[in-house]
């Protein structure tokens, strides 16, 4: 038996982002928006989420103090606005951080204490308020997920609080907001992307429509992300990542991830490396590692990444770093400033980790101290 859940609606297409207010004026009549400091004011994005909200006839208060990884602080500050304020609703905007804020604030709008309390281990026994999550990068996926990745400021710990409760009432993907993001981040994403699909084909918790969700998203990926890193303007490539992003993020929802984001949280927060970059950087070491358990399942990653038959696992690990590389991202973490001495915590933090858990490959704290060692010794 296995469950499969996903958000209330998903709007996916170009154009899906004037269901907003549609969606927005079903659920409620006061929201709060969600969103970062300032790349959607500059895009122009935020102006058109406002206008939209206002023609449906919602009033929206705006929170934008959304930092690039989310802290519990902030999270709190927004619930407890929404509390305050009498908002019924909470709409998401911008990539992952916003999203994931989003729907840390609608639970802590309804819940008592910190998010940190939940990050901790306490049960979400009850709904937040309804949440509408609209994605502006193809990656991150939390417009489709029910996790919400938090920074725990006191222990300097970067880690994901999910529910069931917590899946948006409803879900836009709109490969036009997508297109205004640089080379870089379209790269980072993507990796992330690719990091979800893959981690998700190889989790042990993987099921059927998941694996068919997974292996569609890295064939995509194979086929695009290049195209979409080189023109930002291609449309083709455009719409097939923001539709990756979505398919990964469906799967991984329901199967959770792997070693790779158990890896890229500490590696991220104490390094200052973006997600999706991290990500990029540890997923061929990972993929070395897990070849070990799972040898056909690495290679049948390879063959869809990149559309030929595929054998080996050492072919996959190959194609990954190409692809990595072409997007201008770099491999391994050689080049980051790890002290021998940080070592021990980090494989410490990388533990903590709930995606370790369904990791096909057993991971101990010497595993991912012996992980981390070779992807200082790549690139
Ligand atoms: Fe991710």
């Amino acid at each position: 038996m296995h469950e499969f859940r996903l958000p209330g609606v998903i709007h996916f297409g170009w154009g899906a982002f004037d269901r907003l207010g549609d969606e927005a004026s079903r659920l409620g009549e006061r929201a709060l928006l969600v969103t970062g400091r300032s790349a959607m004011k500059k895009t122009g994005v935020l102006g058109r989420a406002q206008s939209l909200l206002a023609e449906a006839g919602l009033a929206a208060l705006l929170f934008d103090e959304v930092e690039s990884d989310p802290s519990g602080s902030t999270i709190d500050r927004g619930g407890k606005l929404a509390r305050e304020e009498s908002c019924d609703l909470v709409v998401g905007l911008g990539g992952g951080s916003p999203m994931d804020a989003a729907r840390g604030i609608a639970a802590m709008a309804v819940l008592e204490g910190s998010i940190i309390d939940y990050l901790r281990g306490k049960a979400v026994d009850r709904p937040g308020l309804p949440l509408v999550n609209v994605a502006t990068t193809a990656g991150t996926a939390s417009e489709i997920t029910s996790v919400s990745v938090v920074l725990d400021e006191e222990r300097e710990l970067k880690a994901g609080v999910r529910s069931p409760f917590w899946f948006a009432r409803a879900a836009i993907t709109d490969p036009e907001l997508t297109t205004m993001m640089p080379p870089a981040l379209t790269a980072a994403t993507g990796l992330d992307a690719l990091t979800h699909a893959a981690e998700s084909y190889l989790s042990t918790r993987a099921t059927p429509p998941t694996e068919a969700l997974a292996l569609r998203a890295i064939a995509l990926i194979g086929s695009n992300l290049r195209a979409a890193v080189a023109d930002g303007d291609d449309r083709g490539a455009r719409e097939a990542m923001a539709l990756a992003s979505m398919t990964a993020g469906m799967a991984f929802a329901n199967s959770g991830l792997g070693l790779v984001h158990a890896l890229a949280h500490p590696v991220g927060v104490r390094y200052g490396v973006a997600h999706g970059v991290a990500c990029g950087r540890l997923l061929p070491q990972v993929l070395k590692y897990n070849a070990a358990a799972v040898p056909e399942r690495v290679a049948a990653v390879g063959g869809v990444l990149l559309g030929r038959q595929v054998e080996r696992p050492e072919d996959t690990v190959e194609g990954v770093e190409s692809l990595v590389a072409d997007v201008g991202v770099t491999i391994g973490i050689a080049d980051l400033p790890i002290d021998e001495q940080e070592m021990p915590g980090l494989a410490q933090d990388t533990l903590a980790s709930g995606s370790v858990r369904v990791n096909p490959r057993p991971v101990t704290e010497e595993d991912a101290r012996a992980v981390l060692d070779d992807a200082r010794r790549a690139g």
